[in-house]
């Protein structure tokens, strides 16, 4: 039995059209919530089984895991203790959890927490084997927190102010290749087992060529007004003190400048691991948005 969290997010829905794609024989139970949309996992024609309740509720996740040998845990690393306390306790005996290269930042506000738990969490693999993804920025669709924001802004502004050079180098993943890592992991357990791997999208580009890129492919001319660093942080803090809907913080703007590249190649080696770059990937979630765009204005 293989039991998954998050199978209803951005990267989970990708896995399910994995799994349906690959037409998986295997039982799988799904945590969702009450109020999940599960549409796709009642139309997926698979063996699944729902449970319903929350991460937050340790009793039901305990009861919930019975019977279950492997985990996929995609809903989140501020879960991950709870989850694999529960899988100890049934005698669960692999999970695969999807954290974050968060835990790289040089901000201790940003990386502290993630460590902590993460590093707790591998101490045990005496009782369970454990393997660890960190995807870089998710993106890929409406569903992303990110790009689509930056989409949206890029469109409906002329001028885009940017904080610093804008010289750091970004390496986003597209929901879809992540989504499929979770498959190709599962599936390659002889190599897969007990590792942990960053997956990031095809190459490092740098945060002025992909807002470039993105202003490029909406057809846009958008202005880039470069904003010295000091000037940045004082005029995000008034951004933030005056808008309810602010797109960024004051911590954004610092940890803009730090470089979030990261290697995947372990990752190719064990499991075939090929994702998209971002002048590619990029391209359907602008689709996506101009079709909204347009059918709002109808
Ligand atoms: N976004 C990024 O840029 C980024 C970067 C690095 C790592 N990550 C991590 O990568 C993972 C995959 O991301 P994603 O974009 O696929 O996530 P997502 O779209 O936010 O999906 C989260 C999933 O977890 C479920 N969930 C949330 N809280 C829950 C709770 N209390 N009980 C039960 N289920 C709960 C959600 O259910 P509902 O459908 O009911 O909402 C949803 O299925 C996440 O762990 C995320 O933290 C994200």
């Amino acid at each position: 039995m293989l039991f998954v969290t998050g199978i209803t997010g951005h990267t989970g829905r990708w896995f399910l059209d994995r799994l349906i794609k690959e037409n998986y024989q295997g039982k799988i139970r799904c945590l969702v919530r009450e109020n999940s949309n599960t549409e796709m996992l009642d139309k997926s024609g698979l063996s699944i089984e729902k449970v319903n309740g929350s991460l937050t509720d340790k009793t039901f996740l305990e009861s919930s895991m019975a019977g279950v040998k492997i985990i996929v845990h995609i809903s989140g690393i501020l879960f991950s203790n709870n989850v694999v306390e529960a899988a100890i306790a049934n005698n669960v005996r692999w999970a695969i959890l999807v954290h974050t290269t968060g835990r790289y930042s040089k901000y201790k506000s940003a990386s502290d927490e993630y460590i902590r738990i993460e590093d707790d969490i591998l101490n045990l693999r005496d009782k369970i084997s454990i393997t660890v993804l960190r995807p870089t920025m998710i993106y890929g669709s409406s569903k992303d927190k990110n790009m689509f924001k930056l989409i949206d802004y890029l469109y409906r502004n002329k001028i885009f102010p940017l904080f610093g050079e804008g010289e750091n180098l970004m390496q986003p993943v597209h929901a879809k290749d992540l989504g499929y890592a979770y498959y190709d992991v599962l599936l390659n357990k002889d190599k897969t087992l007990n590792k942990e791997y960053n997956l990031s999208g095809k190459r490092p580009i740098r945060y002025i060529d992909l807002v470039k890129c993105v202003s490029q492919k909406l057809e846009r001319k958008n202005y880039i007004v470069n904003l010295p660093l000091w000037f940045s942080i004082i005029s995000a803090k008034i951004y933030n003190k005056i808008s309810k809907n602010a797109i960024i913080s004051v911590e954004q703007v610092l940890r803009m400048q730090e470089d979030k590249d990261f290697d995947y190649e372990n990752a190719t080696k064990d499991f075939g691991y090929s994702p998209v770059s971002f002048e590619d990937g990029i391209k359907e979630e602008i689709k996506e948005y101009l079709d909204n765009f347009e059918m709002q204005r109808l």
